[in-house]
């Protein structure tokens, strides 16, 4: 389907579009690829090949309900063109990214080469094309300039990034409103383009390394303690579903006769009460998981910097876009662990994965 034969105005525009999704055979693609599929959408992949094994993508099968899946390096302007021309796309979602704040210490310059020039790269290769009629870019909660405030951070409060990873994220939002204001809209490409910046995802199937809950799971599957680096640094948790619906939602909100309205930034996070310490995260975790799993602080030091305190304002979602968070962190934790707990006893968590969607969706996600 093409983005002139696109239903007007809201609801759910989903069934039999083509949607290209980067980053699909990462965690939060993998779980929105298969939310698209379960909406009926033609979904079509472009990322490297997964991140980790074992992976959500390969365990949840997300490669059998796609259009297409192309394996590629969006640090490669040509291959993305070509990606998305094959794809002709009504919807992009931009996920692929290098996500963890420890590895962007390790290769600063290719964090900031895949996620400001891929994102850049993603954006002029819609530029080329005339099937896409909406753009949701994927950064984090992140982009703020971190001031260590008690209150939560608003669309337009400063960007900034200490770490190579937040900087390479709030520069992929400066250059996205560059490139919009400067090619799209009123005239010119009639995509409109979004930002969507959620907060720390937790769900099943995330196995990156060095994020709170796959080292908690991993750690209580092995029969040991979990070390905590920052038991007191407060995030805002969310389950990966969540703001997958914030996407979507968003998404839907572009593709309305005024679409053009939400072509901003818009954050997706969670109550207050999801805003807790990785301390007490993890003694939840322990809690669920059972068989005498437990916590300890990690005393090694020499940890790279790491934000104390990041809490976001989701007003503008909530009345804008009527989105909200439906799942309190003990639901958003209890999904995570029956997933975990259900991929370690071999059983098929690519139903799984389709059930907790399907039950999301039917909450009204
Ligand atoms: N997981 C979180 O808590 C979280 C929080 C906020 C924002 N995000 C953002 O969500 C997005 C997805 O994160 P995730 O947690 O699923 O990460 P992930 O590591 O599971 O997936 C990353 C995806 O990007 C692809 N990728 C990485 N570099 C690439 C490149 N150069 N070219 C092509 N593909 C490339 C990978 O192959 C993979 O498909 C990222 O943009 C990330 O910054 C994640």
């Amino acid at each position: 389907m093409s983005a002139q034969d696109l239903p007007s105005g809201l609801g759910r525009p989903w069934r039999g579009l083509d949607v290209l999704v980067t980053g699909h055979t990462g965690f939060k693609g993998g779980w929105l690829c298969l939310a698209l599929d379960a909406l009926g959408a033609r979904v079509h992949g472009l990322a490297l090949d997964p991140p980790t094994t074992p992976s959500l993508f390969e365990t949840a099968d997300v490669a059998s309900r796609l259009a297409r899946d192309t394996r590629g390096d969006i640090r490669d302007a040509a291959l993305v063109a070509d990606a998305v021309r094959a794809a002709r796309p009504s919807v992009v979602f931009h996920l692929a990214a290098q996500p963890l704040v420890r590895e962007s210490y390790r290769d600063p310059i290719g964090t900031f080469a895949s996620n400001v020039m891929g994102t850049a790269h993603v954006l002029d290769a819609v530029r080329q094309a005339e099937s896409v009629a909406a753009v949701v870019v994927v950064t984090t909660d992140k982009v703020y300039e971190n001031e260590e405030w008690p209150h939560p951070y608003r669309e337009r409060d400063r960007l900034g990034g200490h770490d190579p990873y937040s900087a390479s994220k709030a520069a992929c939002e400066i250059a996205t409103a560059s490139l919009r204001a400067s090619f799209f809209g009123a005239g010119r490409h009639p995509a409109r383009i979004a930002t969507a910046r959620a907060g720390n995802v937790i769900g099943g199937g995330d196995f990156a390394p060095d994020r709170l809950v796959p080292d908690c799971l991993r750690a209580f599957a092995r029969g040991e303690p979990v070390r905590l680096r920052y038991p007191s640094a407060v995030r805002p948790w969310q389950h990966v579903l969540e703001p997958i619906a914030g996407y979507l939602a968003l998404a839907e909100h572009l593709l309305g006769a005024d679409g053009e309205a939400f072509a901003s930034a818009f954050n997706f996070g969670p109550d207050p009460a999801g805003d807790a310490a990785v301390g007490h995260v993890a003694e939840r975790l322990a809690a669920l998981w059972g068989e005498g799993a437990s916590v300890a602080r990690d005393t090694d030091g020499g940890h790279p910097h790491e934000a104390g305190t990041l809490r976001l304002d989701s007003t503008l979602a909530r009345l804008r876009l009527g989105w909200r968070p439906r799942l309190d962190l003990d639901a958003a934790l209890a999904l995570t662990v029956d997933w975990h707990r259900a991929h370690a006893r071999g059983e098929d968590v690519a139903a799984l994965t389709r059930t907790q969607i399907a039950r999301f969706l039917e909450c009204g996600g």
